[in-house]
């Protein structure tokens, strides 16, 4: 979910987080006014969460069917309970965005009609202290979204050395006070291993001498989002999320990608404008296409969304 923001909402009546999906009216209309014959076909929601969007479109186009797939199995279960009065219309996995493609040869089914990437994290992955997304709760320092991954947040920050850290920090999470963290780091961690996020939430906010709590944005904010970026491997991921839909969508299927900060966007962009040039896809959106003011207001997740469309053209894939 980016950088920026941290925290989902709660819903009034049952008090557990929910998640508001972002851009929900522009991703309907985007797919709405690509498909044909009322969008029969299957769409693929690649990142189901709590299949928000996927809800919304299986109502408004109800020829559609849903291959819904997530690599967190605990967000899985709750899209399948919510998922299921729409009954056989919809097959959900649980799968990587790089293992997508081998699912859908799998699977056998016709090409898509579309596709939608909603990136990063759900509120109700940050929300879930046990989950060790969040500097707001005290939890294990893990961040693994795919929990058969080997590789912990805390097993980055406990193992590599100090230059690796300091660029993971600056280059993934943008953050410019890196070297000084890296290396406060480097020296907390011969006394004790980091385990908890709360405790290294702390060191964050000392080595750039802001405690917590003062300022509106936490001051291990870019931290906790690189270090998430570099466990779940969010760049490798999107790169193959991006291939798939090219190599499976049907001819004028059309792709949804919604990223919530710039190098992630860049990536959707330069994807689409090469595969522009070389005739595999038509852009719709020369500019990204970002939340009305209403919807900022409302979801602060909302505030760093920024959604590119594309339509695979016809007869490229021959
Ligand atoms: C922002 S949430 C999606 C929310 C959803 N659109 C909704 O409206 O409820 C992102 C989801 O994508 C999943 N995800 C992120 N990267 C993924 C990847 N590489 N492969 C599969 N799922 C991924 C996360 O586990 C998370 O549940």
């Amino acid at each position: 979910m980016g950088e920026i923001t941290e925290g989902g909402s709660m819903d009034a009546n049952r008090r557990e987080p929910v998640h508001i999906p972002v851009l929900a009216e522009e991703v309907i209309k985007a797919i709405g006014a690509e498909c044909e014959r009322d969008c029969e076909g299957w769409f693929v929601d690649a990142t189901l969460g709590a299949a928000g969007h996927s809800t919304l479109l299986l109502e408004a186009f109800p020829k559609m069917r849903l291959l819904g797939t997530d690599q967190d199995p605990e967000i899985l279960a709750l899209a399948r309970e919510r998922l299921a009065p729409f009954g056989d219309r919809v097959h959900t996995e649980s799968t990587r965005l790089s293992d997508l493609g081998r699912l859908i040869r799998k699977l056998r089914i016709d090409k898509p009609v579309a596709m939608l990437m909603d990136l990063g994290v759900s509120s109700l992955q940050l929300d879930r202290p046990e989950r060790g997304f969040s500097f707001q709760y005290d939890g294990p320092l893990d961040m693994r979204m795919d929990p058969t991954r080997e590789r912990t947040a805390a097993e980055i920050v406990n193992n590599w050395d100090e230059r690796d850290l300091a660029d993971l920090f600056f280059y993934e999470g943008g953050e410019t006070r890196a070297r000084g963290i890296a290396t406060a780091i480097v020296e907390a961690r011969h006394r004790s291993p980091f385990r908890r996020t709360g405790a290294f939430a702390d060191l964050v906010a000392r080595a750039v001498g802001r405690p917590a709590g003062g300022g509106k944005v936490h001051p291990a904010t870019k931290v906790f989002a690189a270090l998430r970026r570099a466990v779940n491997e969010e760049t490798e991921e999107l790169r193959a999320g991006l291939e798939v839909a090219e190599n499976w969508l049907a001819d004028g299927g059309v792709l949804a990608a919604i990223a919530f900060h710039h190098a992630e966007d860049g990536e959707v962009k330069r994807f689409l404008k090469e595969g522009s040039k070389g005739g595999r896809w038509d852009v719709r959106t020369k500019k990204p296409i970002k939340p009305q003011h209403a919807e900022e207001r409302a979801n602060r997740r909302a505030r760093s969304a920024l959604m590119r469309i594309g339509v695979r053209k016809r007869g490229a894939g021959e």
